[in-house]
């Protein structure tokens, strides 16, 4: 199924493993470089729980599991490979001295990852004496395995063709690309996580909440929702029939209210009203509020019954409320059966009887 054979991974950290993990379940061979003595222990780790996992995820099968080599050099690993994946510390001159070894070693026309959380890919590039053109910024989530989103990012250098070879490359592993349309520092995802993480910080430093009360706040609500429609869909759902427009009415002007920390925000221009409401439009492919609404609904009930199997049936999260939720209607729906049963039976016959031969009225 994949279009490339053989990867090598630089890097077998968090997310150097997760990689590994993800090419070789997809049948891939891998040839993985990391000076850490250790470093083949923790791979086996991600291995096992990332097998695990697959098996409930892919009942079906996977391809044959592709065959990992331990190289001893960075030239040596990425020498035969068609992809090249970057997932070294988070330092610009470490991942230039590595990039330089990769681009000086690898097939001309192999494409080169970088896990990168937020460098400039243009900043990177700026090492590669040879093919600096095939250079992508490939940012992953963790567990990289199990989380099909890479955001794809080209510097000044990078060849379009690269980034169309790349986005194939990470869509044939099972991936969700989206190339990012300019290049910024920690690109989108990272954005959005560090301005929640920005506002979480001053309301645990404030007293607001504790950690886990802020966590529950997510996990017991939008994080339902952003994980099955994310954020500009459900705004538009909660628009309710007048949608987007409304929704930016009605709550638009609460962002200049000191109802957060981050104060900076653009200003609402007929403009831009008019620029996110008919993306809006287009992002719903014509579905109505209301079939949008079954849709999130749906899949509310969907995530929550998934989470509800979770943690040995006891259920995590928001699965676990499910559960006890569940199982208290249940319960109260078993502590009356028989006078129900017995009310319907008797509402069933009379009302019946009572249309068909109605009584005459007395005097
Ligand atoms: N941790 C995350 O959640 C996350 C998410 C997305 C992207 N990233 C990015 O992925 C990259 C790696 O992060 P991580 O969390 O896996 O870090 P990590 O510290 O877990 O792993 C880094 C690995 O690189 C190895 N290494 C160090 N020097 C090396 C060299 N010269 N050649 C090859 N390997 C070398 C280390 O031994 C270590 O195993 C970073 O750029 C980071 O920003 C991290």
């Amino acid at each position: 199924m994949s279009i490339i054979e053989k990867a090598a991974a630089i890097g077998g950290g968090v997310i150097g493993a997760g990689w590994v993990a993800r090419l070789l379940l997809n049948g891939i061979d891998v040839a993985i470089y990391d000076p850490d003595p250790e470093a083949d222990r923790k791979v086996a780790e991600v291995m096992k729980g990332a097998r695990r996992a697959y098996k409930q995820m892919v009942p079906g099968g996977l391809p044959k599991e592709g065959k990992l080599t331990f190289a001893k050099t960075i030239a040596e690993a990425v020498k035969d490979a068609d992809f090249i994946q970057e997932s070294v510390p988070e330092r610009l001159d470490l991942k230039h001295k590595v990039l330089a070894e990769i681009d000086a070693h690898a097939p001309a026309n192999a494409i080169i990852g970088s896990s990168t959380s937020g460098i400039l890919p243009s900043d990177m590039q700026v090492a590669m004496k040879r093919h600096p053109e095939r250079l992508v910024v490939g940012h992953p989530f963790n567990p990289v395995y199990l989380l099909p989103l890479v955001e794809i990012v080209g510097g000044k250098e990078t060849f379009p063709e690269a980034v169309e070879v790349a986005r194939e490359i990470y869509e044939s592993i099972g991936m969700k690309p989206v190339v990012i349309r300019k290049e910024i520092e920690a690109f989108v995802g990272d954005r959005l996580l560090e301005a929640a993480w920005r506002e979480a910080l001053w309301l645990v430093k404030d007293d607001i909440v504790t950690v886990e009360e802020l966590d529950d706040i997510m996990r017991y609500s939008f994080g339902i929702r952003w994980a099955q429609m994310g954020m500009f869909q459900v705004y538009r759902v909660a628009g309710g029939e007048a949608g987007m427009r409304h929704f930016m009415a009605q709550f638009g002007p609460c962002l200049k209210w000191p109802w957060t920390k981050l104060m900076d925000v653009p200003e609402l221009t007929d403009e831009l009203v008019d620029k996110i409401a008919e993306q809006s439009d287009a992002q719903a492919h014509g579905l109505s509020i209301r079939q949008l609404e079954r849709i999130r609904d749906d899949n509310l009930v969907a995530i929550m019954e998934a989470l509800s199997k979770q943690n040995k049936g006891k259920g995590w999260g928001a699965g676990a409320l499910h559960n006890d939720y569940t199982k208290r209607l249940a319960k109260l729906a078993s502590n009356k059966p028989k006078a129900s049963k017995a009310a319907v039976k008797a509402k069933a016959e009379k009302p019946v009887k009572k249309a068909k031969t109605p009584k005459k009225k007395k005097g």
